[in-house]
């Protein structure tokens, strides 16, 4: 098939490499000048992508990249796989998805198959991308559904052979799309509607979010009790079915599980309900960087002047995305302590206009937000403290179930 993918982060760029080695045609589409020009040049922006993947579907005439759209008029199938954040007063902002949406209704040919990627509420494809398409074009388009369920930095689970939920607006669309995944996917999972497949994906992340805000708090509570947390979840995961651990953190960071339950939460909240699971465990979540900082200060002291230096600022370990990481609230919380605050992360070159600093050895203590495998504290003499005890550092400081 000629397959358009529009975004090619890191939902489209995966896609365009696992379609264009499935024996497609892919055409990559971005808005960002500096991405095109790295892609054109065989650069991958992506972990987990190499340059010589790039390099491999580029020299083989399978895929190409364009910088904005042309014509589509060839085109059997758009993906569209772009941003959909929150805006500043924590709303769906569907920016991106309708802009895109808009350039595709004025250059695709009627019948093309448009499938969406990106992660909205249930109720997108039909009343806002369909819509769209029907505002800026007289053509008729098949539209289907299917979210991507990408782990970043997962070396169990990916594109292949994690299953596909794909819904359409029309059986024709549903099943076209099933065909197009199936060249590249162990499993597809054919769902009634677009809507099943489009609240399967905000149900998957929201029962992350939940669990998460509830071992957090459940870790307050072994705190207070004198019990390790840590080995309570470890004990409890010995029971073969019926109990998944999750861990406790930082806070909750990535451009999935703290926004996506909000896109929920904003759809039940217009039909006047609401999830009092998300917003508690919201609440819960957002009060780990400050909970973190004053565990550190009753176990430390008092940090006025103390240089402290935080490790891993990116969401999660042995990723360097930094969207929506909750190291920019533990920082500032340091910092209103009085606190002297530097940072370090193997994988992050800069972040918050701040380039990483090197390994501090002057200083007073060292606070662990995600434990990359590569990060390398040797000659790092200070206390290093952290949420989540590691086996491979005994000295790393519990800063949980120390009274
Ligand atoms: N990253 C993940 O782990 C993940 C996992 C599952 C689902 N998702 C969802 O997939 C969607 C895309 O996420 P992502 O992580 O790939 O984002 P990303 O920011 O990595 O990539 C999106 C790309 O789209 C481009 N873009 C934005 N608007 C555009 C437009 N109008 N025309 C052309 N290009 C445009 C941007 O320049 C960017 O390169 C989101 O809805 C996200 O929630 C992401």
């Amino acid at each position: 098939m000629k397959v358009a993918v529009v975004g090619q982060g890191y939902v489209g760029l995966t896609l365009a490499l696992s379609a264009s080695r499935a024996g497609h045609d892919v055409l990559g589409i971005d808005k960002s000048e500096g991405l095109v020009s790295k892609l054109r040049s065989g650069i991958s922006h992506i972990e987990g992508i190499q340059d010589s993947d790039i390099r491999g579907i580029l020299d083989n005439s399978r895929y190409k990249v364009e910088l904005g759209f042309s014509d589509l008029q060839d085109f059997e199938v758009v993906v569209i796989a772009v941003p959909t954040p929150l805006s500043d007063n924590r709303r769906p902002d569907l920016l991106s998805l309708i802009s895109a949406c808009e350039a595709v209704a004025k250059n695709a040919r009627s019948g093309t198959l448009i499938i969406n990627e990106s992660t909205s509420f249930p109720g997108t494809l039909r009343t806002v991308i369909k819509s769209t398409f029907e505002k800026f074009s007289q053509q008729n388009y098949q539209f289907a559904v299917s979210p991507e369920r990408v782990d970043p930095g997962n070396k169990d689970f990916g594109i292949r052979n994690t299953p596909r939920i794909v819904g359409g607006l029309t059986d024709e669309a549903r099943d076209k799309a099933i065909e197009f995944y199936r060249s590249f996917c162990d499993e597809v999972v054919s769902a009634s509607s677009a809507e099943v497949a489009e609240a399967a994906k905000l149900l998957e992340n929201t029962f992350r979010f939940i669990n998460i805000g509830l071992v957090n708090e459940f870790t307050q509570i072994m705190n207070e009790m004198g019990i390790p947390a840590d080995e309570v979840i470890a004990a409890a995961r010995t029971k073969p079915y019926g109990f998944m651990p999750f861990h406790p953190n930082v806070g909750i960071g990535g451009h999935c599980i703290p926004v996506d339950p909000i896109y929920l939460q904003a759809k039940a909240k217009e039909l006047g309900l609401e999830s009092r699971y998300i917003a508690l465990s919201e609440e819960i979540n957002e009060e780990m960087p400050s909970y973190v900082v004053d565990r550190l200060v009753f176990l430390y002291g008092d940090l006025k002047g103390k240089r402290v230096q935080a490790f891993g600022v990116s969401y999660k370990a042995d990723v360097a995305d930094t969207r929506e990481t909750p190291a920019s609230a533990v920082l500032n919380n340091l910092k209103s302590k009085g606190a002297v605050v530097s940072w370090h992360d193997p994988l992050v070159k800069s972040w918050n206009g701040e380039e990483c600093s090197p390994v501090d050895k002057g200083a007073d203590l060292g606070l662990v937000l995600v434990a990359h495998e590569k990060l390398d504290l040797s000659g790092f003499s200070a206390p290093v403290f952290t949420i989540n005890p590691n086996p491979k550092f005994p000295n790393w400081r519990p800063l949980l179930s120390v009274r």
